[in-house]
């Protein structure tokens, strides 16, 4: 039994059927990078975990604990929200409120927290994405890459077991780019558990344990970065391979 299992999760918009039957293992402290070409239901994908989309069908377990990805009960999506949290590519902090009261909302609203504790945990987690000398700088005085920081900050003081992570660093200004990666990478190495969507191939091939690549909602071929970069075992990949230049086409006779 995997630490997280995701079975026969569909969606369709009208007719469009985006998500066909995915299933996913995710193990304690892994990485899972998902790649794929555009409009091939990535982000739909994290959307329906974090139940901001509601598919026609799909189940999610924690640790024994399984939920149905498609219950509109209140509790239950109370319950599963616990269990998940979400940076998304716009960083979406809150606007009128600073790095810290950020950080704290979640703390207070859905951990209860007091203010004392909610402040202290807060404070810890953005010193440790290094954002401890900006905590009372709104979004708007802060450069994309430190909004994002925020956001992961925010997101992982909730202590998620899944931290789902929708192209974290594609809205950034290039020079950006690195400093998010870098406090990913430390979340990872401190064993949070992350499920990341990403353009970045070099990124991935360093930090993911395991590479899903998507197509047309269904998962074509599931490895190691390896597996899937330098030994691609199925030509739909090694198509999108080729179109990303990752690898080269003389190789394959494509
Ligand atoms: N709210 C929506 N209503 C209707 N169709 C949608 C909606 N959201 C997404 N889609 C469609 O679902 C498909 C998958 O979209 P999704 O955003 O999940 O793709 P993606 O793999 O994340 O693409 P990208 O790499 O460009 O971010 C697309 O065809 C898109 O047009
Ligand atoms: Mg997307």
């Amino acid at each position: 039994m995997s630490y997280v299992e995701i079975r026969n999760l569909k969606k369709k918009f009208g007719n469009n059927t985006v998500l066909d039957g995915v299933d996913l293992d995710i193990e304690k402290g892994e990485v899972v990078a998902i790649i794929g070409p555009s409009g091939t239901g990535k982000s739909t994908l994290l959307r329906c975990l974090n139940l901001l989309e509601k598919p026609e069908s799909g189940t999610i377990r924690f640790d024994g604990e399984s939920y149905d990805l498609t219950t509109r009960n209140a509790r239950e999506i109370f319950a599963l929200r616990q269990h998940t949290e979400m940076v998304f590519q716009q960083f979406n902090l809150f606007r009128q409120k600073t790095a810290l009261e950020n950080v704290m909302e979640g703390l207070r609203v859905v951990k209860k927290m007091s203010r004392g504790e909610a402040r202290t945990a807060a404070l810890a987690a953005l010193e440790n994405v290094g954002m401890q000398d900006r905590i009372y700088h709104y979004p708007r005085h802060l450069s994309g890459g430190q909004q994002q920081r925020v956001a992961i900050a925010r997101a992982l003081a909730m202590k998620p077991q899944l931290l789902l992570m929708d192209e974290p660093t594609s809205a950034l200004d290039p020079e950006l780019v690195q400093e998010v990666n870098v406090t990913i990478r430390k979340a990872a190495d401190e064993g949070n558990t992350i499920l990341l969507v990403t353009h970045e191939m070099p990124f991935v091939k360093s930090v993911a344990n395991k590479v899903i690549f998507l197509e047309k909602g269904k998962v074509v071929a599931c490895g190691t970065p390896r597996e899937i970069f330098e030994h691609p075992a199925s030509d739909r990949l090694r198509q999108f391979l080729i179109h990303i230049n990752m690898l080269e086409a003389a190789e394959y006779n494509i």
